[in-house]
């Protein structure tokens, strides 16, 4: 029988993270306040503890991940490398298409990998609860688990588009105890503004993350948890990205391409940045390796977005970050992967697509599921939105390869099953299903506000 799934033993699990910034060709630009300056720690002590401000700081190549992490990462972990030999026959490519399947977590995607060292961490100072938002209730999800695992409890601002088009996410929210709240809501001053602006606001990710914030900025026993964009988010995802290289390392292969859907730059990261170590290491075969991010052409951050500082909320209580972004009041279309849905991508992320270290490319969302469906039909899993945008840009690869010949070998991040997504489906197979335009007009009209810096 021809492998087709390649497994590591659980003590085979990472013992370390992987951190990017060691390699950066310059060091990453600081967050600043609202006077231009770097913020200080204490600022940002109001809403992290220290522990976790260490690592989202740190410079050190590779973090130790602390046993009682790795202990709970193997309810699930090492995940699976599989290779998606039904679907190269489909294709009729020579590309040979592996995927990593991060679906197999409690919550069904990576962002437990961030969940729970983000829970550790903070039970570790002593904190008993935790706000945070949630796009496609993924990574809400992912914390109510996680607090669930250490004793937090955990409210979560859930956008409100998502909150409807998934209402079985909220229940699980609910399963592992947590607080769910349809963003935007009445209980925080970002809340009330944007309902006062517009009283059928769909929500969006980055207004969530001002309530979560401002809730925990206003709570001196909360903090607050962001399931992306942020440095130490990306360290805990590269887990991904390790387990992969040891699993190619068992059948003696290495990626020519490497696709992962972002949104904040979270999963993207995390499969990406431990091969990218190998690239500044002078490994040969790393040498050639292209990494594309793949986003919806509804929400172009790095495709259309400026590199620029901007908040990382809506409303502005973040600290400036220099990053691609659509500008902080950017309200993207209501499109099915909620998880893409956000205006800035992380800063690492960032400055390595304008460093040209890795590419990006945006897809339409009827192209997307297309591609998910194909997939599903192939191999089985049925996967989430946002991953079908990987998978999108994988078979464009694979059947690139139909014509050139190259049987090269192609790595997409699974980012998380669709089972929670199902309504999603049913739109695609009925037809009711939109490519939105870009949305020239209101992307301008954001980036028109873009704070000004220096
Ligand atoms: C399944 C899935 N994939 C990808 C993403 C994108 O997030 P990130 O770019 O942080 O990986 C999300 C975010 O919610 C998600 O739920």
């Amino acid at each position: 029988m021809q492998a087709t799934r390649i497994l590591l033993d659980q003590n085979e699990i990472p013992t370390h993270w992987y951190n990017v910034v060691a390699d950066l060709a310059n060091p990453p630009a600081p967050p600043l306040g609202p006077d231009g300056l770097p913020v200080p720690p204490e600022k940002m002590a109001e809403i992290f503890p220290m522990n976790i401000l260490e690592q989202e700081m740190s410079a050190q190549r590779w973090i130790a991940i602390p046993e009682e992490v790795r202990q709970i990462y193997a309810l699930w972990r090492p995940a699976p490398l599989c290779r998606a030999i039904r679907l190269e026959q489909a294709l009729g490519t020579p590309a040979k298409i592996f995927y990593k399947n991060e679906g197999v977590s409690p919550a069904g995607s990576h962002k437990p990998n961030s969940a729970v060292p983000q829970a550790f961490y903070n039970h570790a100072a002593g904190i008993r609860r935790m706000t945070t938002e949630t796009g496609a209730g993924q990574w809400g999800s992912s914390l109510a688990f996680a607090g669930q695992m250490f004793g937090i409890a955990v409210r979560i601002y859930m956008v409100k588009i998502s909150y409807q088009q998934k209402p079985f996410r909220r229940s699980l929210m609910q399963t592992w105890g947590a607080e769910v709240f349809a963003s935007p809501t009445e209980m925080t001053q970002a809340g009330r503004n944007e309902l006062a602006r517009d009283p059928n606001s769909e929500g969006s990710l980055g207004l969530a993350i001002s309530e979560a914030v401002e809730e925990a900025a206003s709570r001196a026993d909360t903090t607050y948890g962001l399931g992306s964009v942020l440095n130490h988010v990306l360290l805990h995802q590269t887990i991904i990205g390790l387990e992969a290289k040891k699993q190619f390392e068992k059948i003696g292969l290495y990626p020519d391409v490497i696709l992962g859907p972002c949104g904040g730059g979270s999963s993207f990261g995390g499969i990406a940045f431990p091969f990218l170590a190998d690239k500044a290491a002078g490994d040969k075969r790393a040498q050639h390796l292209r990494c594309v991010a793949v986003e919806p052409t509804s929400c172009p951050t790095l495709t259309k977005g400026h590199y620029a500082y901007d908040f990382g909320d809506a409303s502005g209580y973040t600290p400036l970050m220099k990053m691609y972004t659509l500008g902080h009041d950017f309200m993207p279309p209501g499109i099915h992967a909620g998880g893409l849905r956000y205006h800035g991508d992380s800063q690492l992320v960032s400055q390595l697509y304008h460093e040209q270290q890795i590419e990006a490319v945006a897809v339409p969302q009827l192209a997307t599921f297309e591609a998910g469906v194909q997939f599903a039909r192939c191999e089985g899993i049925v996967p989430a939105p946002e991953s079908c945008h990987a998978i999108r840009a994988a078979i464009d690869e694979a059947l690139k390869c139909k014509v050139t010949g190259e049987p090269k070998v192609i790595l997409f991040n699974l980012t998380g099953h669709g089972h929670f997504d199902m309504a999603a489906y049913d739109r695609y197979f009925a037809g009711q299903l939109e490519d939105y335009a870009y949305p020239a007009e209101a992307i301008a009209a954001s980036l028109a506000h873009l704070p000004k810096v220096g």
